[in-house]
């Protein structure tokens, strides 16, 4: 059984003092559910903020992106120990913004999954075609190609922990939401990969979340879909409301 994993990812936005109201507005609304988990990925900057309002909530705390290096000389960035410091559980790895804005590759990526692991962290591995990639017909062989190369010996132990989200990139910040029958075609695709990569078992043990405009009048019915086990929410994990919404998804 998969508990459905639902992240918030806010990505550039709040500063300290507005994580720290809306983590807050967070937390009370979301009553403590064992069928679910939570997890809040604010800006670097606001994790100390954010970190101290979750104190002692099941809800988690995770980071949008790391460094592969435990530390060194590279300035601007952040290592997963530094993260896991902060009382970081989960950490998001590659990412579209990050790949597609910040032009981070799969070997790159790859380098931060394993990263993650050393640091005790739970990476959140996304993938997920361009329009045009979909459009030429290409998407699953391009999401199998990041899987392939991002998840590349992986021990037993570190798949456990793994998470991955699917999340096509033309309906990211969209309002474009992939209809739950595209999601899931999608997703038992990506399960599929997984399990030729290690086997059926070690595959249906891994939450695959879907991404790219959940709201609150989508959610429940891609998280009907048998291989949907979350969701990682942008533009309406901002607003404590539909976040909380989101997150109380009637289960069926
Ligand atoms: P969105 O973003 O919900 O605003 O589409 C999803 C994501 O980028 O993870």
């Amino acid at each position: 059984m998969r508990t459905p994993l639902m992240a918030g990812n806010w990505k550039m936005h709040k500063t300290s003092a507005e994580a720290r109201e809306l983590a807050q507005a967070v937390r009370e609304r979301i009553a403590p559910a064992s069928d679910r988990e939570v997890l809040l990925c604010p800006p670097f900057t606001a994790i100390p903020a954010v970190a101290e309002v979750l104190s002692g909530s099941p809800i988690r705390l995770g980071a949008q992106n790391m460094h592969w290096e435990p530390k060194g000389a590279f300035t601007g960035e952040v290592s997963g120990e530094m993260l896991r410091d902060l009382g970081c559980e989960y950490v998001i790895v590659g990412h579209s913004e990050r790949r597609h804005i910040f032009g981070e590759q799969d070997e790159i990526l790859h380098r931060k999954v394993k990263a993650a692991f050393r640091a005790g962290l739970r990476p959140i591995f996304c993938v997920g075609e361009m329009l045009e990639e979909r459009d030429a017909g290409k998407e699953r062989e391009v999401v199998e190609r990041q899987l392939r190369n991002g998840l590349a010996g992986l021990t037993e132990q570190e798949t456990k922990v793994l998470v991955v989200a699917y999340e096509p990139v033309w309906a990211i910040g969209t309002g474009r939401t992939a209809t739950p029958d595209v999601a899931q075609t999608m997703h038992e695709h990506v399960r599929t990969v997984l399990a030729d990569i290690w086997s059926g078992p070690i595959a249906d043990g891994i939450r695959i979340q879907y991404g790219g405009s959940v709201k609150p009048d989508n959610v429940a019915s891609l998280m009907a879909e048998p291989d949907i086990d979350g969701a990682l929410v942008g533009g309406a994990s901002l607003d404590a409301e539909s976040f909380g919404r989101i997150v109380m998804f009637p289960s069926s």
